[in-house]
């Protein structure tokens, strides 16, 4: 009988994990736990996998998956709980002290730089194997037991791996999720944002929502010496659209420092921009390919919902797997795509909603000016409503 402990025999991996996001890397730590032979194959080099900026808004659900199975050393040790948020428009100003309403948990805040080398330091110490530099040019073969997946390694040497399943982890604009057919019901929110990493402590202790008809301003705290801004930009421009001068003046503006005080300003050391897009297929599994993470659904960073999904489907996976792999009980893949997608659909809701209360409409027609006025009762609703608030804190920490 074959046994993924032991290692089935003529194959690369029991488990082929494509991409080391949080999504595969989650994935792979809790196979290698559970004795699955794991390979990770990621395109990036170690460094730059490690040094990439992105979330850092964790769920509480993310944490507990976390801290269950060993993997939230550095969350506990340098994570801060964040459990305020603060809404800033021209016509009011009100905090939601989310960490005191709905299931009553508040986020922890840890870069996801952080928690990716964490989890990367883990799996090697788990025994697990991953392969940086090594781009997945094509999957083959996922409706036989022997899935095949060919790569381009560093230096351009192709070579192919087979396993007994392969987790598509790469992203949403992955190999992986062009490989199952689907349909997907799709959304571009003609919204772009301008990303920005400043070298200074947060300028409140609370994430900040500008609610401005110039267009949405946010910040995230991140580290006690790193902030994140955003601020909506036309979807035609550029970064370099936006010098230091111009960012400050918007931030300002739409932040109201007038009436708040002062930003802490600092060095912008990294700018880009976000478009924001919404993806949600009706299928996640094709053959022995099962996608999780921003591979099985992309959303909008709204509702900082995406690194959490990823978290919550890895560990949905890492459990039908392992059943399948060392049970021999395929109940829960067979349930996986039935799992995972209610959960992916209700973070979509909620991160669609925050769109449609962030964002001013870009027109000026009778049409815009009526959505305009919904927003402003929205906002009006989310302030003076206990109700709301505590539906609001529910979905803000949930999933
Ligand atoms: N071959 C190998 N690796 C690949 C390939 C490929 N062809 N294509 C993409 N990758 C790698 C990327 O380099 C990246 O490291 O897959 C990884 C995917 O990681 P993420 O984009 O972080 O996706 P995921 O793990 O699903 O995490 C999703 O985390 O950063 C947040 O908000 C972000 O919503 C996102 C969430």
């Amino acid at each position: 009988m074959q046994s993924a402990r032991t290692g089935t025999p003529g194959v690369d991996a029991e488990v082929l994990v494509l991409g080391a996001g949080p999504a595969g890397l989650v994935l792979a730590n809790l196979l290698c736990a559970a004795g699955i032979r794991v390979t990770v194959l990621e395109r990036q080099r170690r460094d730059r996998v490690e040094n990439r900026a992105r979330a850092g808004f964790l769920s509480p659900d993310s944490v507990d998956v976390l801290r269950a199975h060993g993997l939230a050393g550095g969350v506990d040790r340098l994570g801060a709980v964040h459990d305020v948020c603060e809404f800033r428009s021209p016509e009011q100003h009100f905090e939601v002290r989310y960490g005191k309403l709905g299931s009553q948990r508040p986020h922890t805040v840890y870069p996801q730089q952080l928690l990716v080398t964490d989890l990367i330091a883990e799996l090697l110490r788990r025994g697990g194997t991953v392969h940086f530099d090594t781009v997945v040019e094509a999957l083959g073969d996922l409706h036989t037991d022997r899935p095949r997946v060919l790569v381009r390694a560093a230096g351009g040497r192709t070579r192919s791996y087979s396993a007994r399943y392969v987790a598509g982890c790469d992203g949403s604009r992955g190999i992986s999720s062009t490989t199952v057919p689907a349909a997907i019901a799709t959304r571009d929110h003609d919204i772009t944002w301008l990303a920005l990493l400043v070298q200074a402590p947060p300028s409140s202790p609370n994430v900040l929502y500008g609610v401005h008809p110039d267009g949405f301003a946010g910040q995230m705290p991140r580290s006690p010496g790193i902030t994140r801004y955003y601020l909506q930009c036309d979807p035609c421009d550029s970064a370099g659209d936006w010098d230091d001068e111009r960012v400050w003046a918007a931030l300002d503006r739409r932040l109201d420092v007038r009436r708040h005080g002062e930003l802490s300003r600092g060095p912008i050391v990294e700018r880009g921009l976000v478009r924001l897009r919404s993806e949600i297929r009706d299928s996640i599994q094709h053959g022995r390919l099962l996608l999780a993470g921003d591979a099985a659904t992309a959303i909008s960073p709204s509702a900082a919902k995406g690194a959490n999904l990823a978290i919550m489907g890895a560990e949905l996976l890492a459990r039908a797997l392992t059943a399948e792999l060392i049970d021999a009980d395929s109940s829960a893949l067979q349930r996986y795509s039935a799992d995972y997608l209610p959960m992916i659909e209700r973070a979509q809701e909620f991160s669609h909603w925050m769109i449609d209360l962030l964002h001013p409409p870009a027109t000026h027609d009778p049409q815009a000016a009526y959505q305009r006025v919904l927003r402003r009762a929205r906002l009006h609703s989310l302030a003076t409503s206990p109700a709301h608030q505590e539906l609001f804190a529910r979905n803000y920490v949930g999933l």
